[in-house]
């Protein structure tokens, strides 16, 4: 019943097109609105020279920041309900389209990448523009000039919104006239505009259990990427991490398909809201589509074999989610799934993503795509069958390249010659316009200056510490190490302490965020370290000892820190890791870099001290004895630039932590593709379980109880289970349900299934009582037929599975 029919919906709007077409509907206005005029600070020049080498080591820093604003109020639109992409196309949308040249299509299908336009002196290339407008008739732009090794190494939003108007401008008089449009990897708050509030990661929004910090980080991300031109940004990521150790980890929202999913939706909802009128809110993609994560060896883009039925089960659910929440568009990935390349792939293209899913916005490749088939994977004779290829088999509406000539120039003879056809063309273009339409560009193409002020407003900042304060996860704590007391001597060793780029990760300030010459002085203060959270709460100069570079090669002071340590009540070793991405970020193994673990393992041996680990990393590495050795462990992943004061928070008990995995953390290689629903009957051993954390409260479960002992498809039940404080402190408590079939005929049922979580504020002494609703609907899964079925047999519900609260219920469920 999945992969069959073919496409309807291409039929309908096919019909639509023709019907339209003889009406000869108005042209959609293009606003006479002017650009905005922002006062920029021109270059400075070095001895005389504006233009400053590629990879010149002192970089000049933007002088411009951005107000930032206590507080704002932007208006507010009604978000309710259903907003996204809609089947159908407007008849203003067909008839530009239908007054387009071929050559203008095409261009309008294309995306190249901003560093084709800029000079190394920071202004834009006007020849380089001109004919990209006159000539290729380029229909969007991506990426950051920063990654383009121009002379800033991050932007104002004055800079930024100049840079973007400036580039509008010239669409506008230019070529086609249609408005561009500016994507860009905004993918935890602006990253790539200084002064933006940048969020924890997706991997750490999902440790919150709590959806509206996936929410405020989509909403305050469009709007400072909305105020420096942006209209389109690369998110959500909606892959599952299947490999933790791919590079791309903190990327998406953790290993459940339920929990994932509930991520996606609510980002979609911050990023776009009511984007049809709401000009602070940008186009979400949904990417990528799909089991970009699953590779075997757990290196970026390479082949995946994924059985049908478990990508349907497990992989596919995130992605609903992002097309139910109305996400615009979506991104397809990287390299091949059983054996087929998904960028020329008929099944996941379009039975799968149009048919099955009902995605009805522009679908683009994953940059750089072009003519893989036949660069890479062999699957095509030449460029030009590569093209033919994805336009025949797939519902690709927009090419995304570092350079799209040859794409823009190449096939307008593939439609004139019918080996693609033009109602192909005519229905990615109309898809294109009506996104072009809907997020405002025909009426304000320009950016909104006023948004500039409130960008890295303190009111957006303290969102951004409440989603890293809720992320943080307390995984032990032996003999009470925790929290620390500022009376206590604390010895603090390792590099990430006083860093907020490492804290931050990939996607920060470049791709693989700032450099060595940079450092942290490129936040200019927008930002906080460890460091700096503890001095602030301790009022006193933190002890602490490099000992070990970033990627954990000693430095020197081994010696020092073993003599401080014997003086020193507790240490805390930071362990972190380097900010890379895609390939460059791939390792070998999960075995933690050997100096910076022989040293703690020295301490642990040699002294009696008390150690803490504290982890902000991407991969989880494996922490071999020293999770024995160690009494107390946080993972903090990557809580962002304003992730230091939050940690120190944590250590310090200012607030307990509700974090919980959102992954499997393995203990050894081998388990580096290891998920908490495996079968129920195989070994899962890890160092850390999926949704495992506690707090420094004592919270006890009691009295679960459900609405019936029996199940079926017509008699959902509700459990509730009361959940009380036995604690000093207040505490954010995440309740999750889980579900396990204990038998289940044919098909081995998983461990645990993840069906519900929900998450409140308990003070001390109090209780709460949880409730959820549980359907034999969900219980269905997809057997090898790739039919959903439901199989009777008993079923244990458990509230914190892998907790030592953990409670269950029993019940039976029947099979229809
Ligand atoms: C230009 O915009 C103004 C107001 O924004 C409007 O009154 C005027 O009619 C527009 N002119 C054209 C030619 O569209
Ligand atoms: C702002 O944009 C204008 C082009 O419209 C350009 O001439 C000017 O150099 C830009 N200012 C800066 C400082 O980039
Ligand atoms: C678009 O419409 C204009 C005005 O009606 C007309 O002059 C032009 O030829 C049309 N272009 C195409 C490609 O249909
Ligand atoms: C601008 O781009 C053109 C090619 O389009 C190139 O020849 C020229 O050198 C560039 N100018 C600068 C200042 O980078
Ligand atoms: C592309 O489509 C053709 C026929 O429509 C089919 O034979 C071929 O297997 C498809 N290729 C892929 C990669 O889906
Ligand atoms: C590409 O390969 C196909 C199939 O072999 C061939 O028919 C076509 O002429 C080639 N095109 C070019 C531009 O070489
Ligand atoms: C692509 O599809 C068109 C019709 O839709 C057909 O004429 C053409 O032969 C197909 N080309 C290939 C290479 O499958
Ligand atoms: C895509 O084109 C760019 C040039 O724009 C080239 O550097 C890159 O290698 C191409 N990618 C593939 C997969 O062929
Ligand atoms: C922390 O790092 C900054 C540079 O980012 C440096 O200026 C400062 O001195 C460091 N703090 C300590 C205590 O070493
Ligand atoms: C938690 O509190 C309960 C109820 O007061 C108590 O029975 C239990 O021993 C406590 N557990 C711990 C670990 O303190
Ligand atoms: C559990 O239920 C019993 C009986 O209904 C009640 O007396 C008790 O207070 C409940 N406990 C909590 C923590 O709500
Ligand atoms: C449970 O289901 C009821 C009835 O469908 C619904 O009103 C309620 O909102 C649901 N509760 C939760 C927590 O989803």
């Amino acid at each position: 019943m999945v992969f069959v029919s073919e496409s309807l919906l291409s039929l309908a709007v096919t019909v639509s097109l023709l019907a339209l077409r003889a009406n000869a509907s108005p042209f959609l206005g293009i606003s006479n609105s002017s650009r905005p005029e922002i006062d920029v600070v021109g270059p400075s020049t070095m001895g005389g020279v504006v233009c400053l080498p590629n990879f010149f080591p002192m970089q000049d820093f933007d002088p411009m920041s951005p107000k930032s604003v206590d507080s704002y109020s932007l208006p507010q639109y009604d978000e309710s309900g259903y907003i996204g992409p809609s089947k159908d196309i407007d008849p203003d949308v067909l008839a530009l389209v239908n007054n387009m040249t071929l050559q203008e299509k095409i261009g309008q299908m294309s995306v190249s990448h901003v560093y084709n336009f800029v000079g190394c002196d920071g202004q834009i290339n006007r020849t380089s523009l001109e004919y990209a407008f006159n000539v290729l008739k380029l229909g969007f732009i991506f990426g950051s000039p920063s990654d383009a090794y121009w002379r800033w190494g991050f932007n104002s939003p004055q800079r930024f919104a100049n840079f973007s108007n400036t580039i509008q401008q010239i669409a506008l008089s230019s070529g086609s006239k249609i408005p561009v449009m500016y994507g860009i990897d905004s993918i935890r708050g602006a990253n790539y505009v200084k002064g933006a509030t940048a969020f924890p990661t997706p991997l750490s929004t999902a440790a919150t259990f709590n959806p509206i910090h996936a929410y405020n980080t989509g909403k305050i991300g469009a709007k400072d990427t909305r105020a420096a031109g942006q209209q389109w940004i690369y998110g959500p990521g909606s892959d599952l991490n299947v490999n933790k150790m791919w590079s791309r980890n903190f990327e998406s929202y953790g290993e459940d398909p339920y929990l994932n999913g509930q991520m996606v939706y609510h980002n979609v909802k911050g990023l776009q809201g009511n984007y049809k009128k709401d000009r602070s809110r940008v186009a979400a993609t949904f990417k990528h589509f799909i089991a970009y994560s699953a590779t075997y060896n757990g290196k970026d883009q390479e082949p995946r074999y994924v059985p049908m039925n478990y990508l349907l089960e497990y992989h596919v659910p995130p992605f609903k989610k992002a097309i139910e929440a109305g996400a615009a568009t979506g991104m397809e990935s990287y390299g091949s799934l059983n054996g087929q390349d998904v960028v020329s792939s008929k099944n996941i293209l379009k039975n799968l993503i149009r048919d099955e899913l009902e995605f009805y916005g522009p679908l683009s490749t994953d940059s750089n795509e072009n003519f893989s088939q036949f660069t890479k994977h062999r699957t095509a004779f030449n460029a030009s069958d590569a093209t033919i290829q994805m336009f025949n088999n797939t519902s690709i509406d927009i090419q995304l390249m570092y350079d799209a000539s040859q794409f823009i120039l190449l096939t307008p003879q593939l439609v004139q010659s019918g080996k693609v056809s033009q109602s192909r063309i005519d229905q990615s273009v109309s898809r294109i316009l009506q996104l072009k339409k809907d997020i405002g560009l025909f009426e304000s193409p320009y950016s909104d200056p006023s948004l500039i002020d409130t960008v890295g407003s303190l009111q957006d900042v303290e969102l951004a510490r409440d989603a890293a304060r809720e992320s943080i996860i307390l995984l032990k704590n032996e003999n009470n190490i925790l929290p620390l007391s500022p009376n206590e001597k604390v010895l603090y060793v390792g590099y990430s302490f006083n860093s907020t780029r490492y804290i931050t990760g990939g996607w920060n300030v470049h791709a693989y965020g700032p450099n060595d010459y940079e450092g942290d002085a490129i936040y200019a203060g927008y930002g906080d370290t460890i460091l700096l959270g503890v001095e602030k709460i301790t009022g006193q100069d933190a002890n602490w000892i490099t000992g070990y570079t970033i990627d954990g090669v000693r430095v020197d002071g081994y010696e020092t820190i073993v003599r401080e340590a014997r003086k020193a009540d507790k240490v805390v070793f930071c362990f972190g890791q380097n900010a890379k991405i895609q390939a460059l970020g791939n390792v070998n193994t999960l075995k933690m870099a050997h100096d910076q673990y022989d040293i703690a393992k020295r301490l642990a041996e040699e002294t009696t001290t008390p150690i803490v680990l504290l982890l902000t990393q991407n991969q989880p590495f494996s922490l071999g004895e020293l999770s024995t050795l160690a009494d107390g462990i946080i993972n903090a992943n990557l809580p962002g630039v304003y992730g230091g004061l939050p940690i120190a928070e944590a250590l310090f008990g200012v607030f307990s932590p509700s974090g919980r995995q959102s992954y499997t953390y393995p203990k050894y290689d081998y388990q580096s593709m290891t998920t908490y629903f495996t079968p129920i009957w195989n070994e899962y051993a890890p160092e850390f379980a999926f949704g495992q954390g506690f707090g420094y409260n004592n919270i006890t479960y009691s009295n679960i109880t459900v609405s019936s002992e029996t199940l079926s498809a017509s008699n959902p039940l509700t459990v509730s289970i009361t959940a009380t404080n036995n604690g000093k402190l207040p505490q954010m408590e995440p309740a999750l349900m889980f579900t396990t079939q204990t038998i289940r005929r044919g098909y081995s049922p998983e461990k645990y299934r993840l069906r519900a979580f929900d998450k409140k504020l308990i003070a001390p002494g109090a209780s709460y009582t949880f409730t959820f609703n549980l359907t034999a609907q969900e219980m269905m899964f997809y057997n090898i037929d790739l039919e959903k079925v439901l199989e009777e047999g008993p079923v244990d519900i458990t509230i914190n599975a892998f907790n030592k609260n953990a409670k269950v219920k029993s019940i039976y469920m029947n099979g229809n």
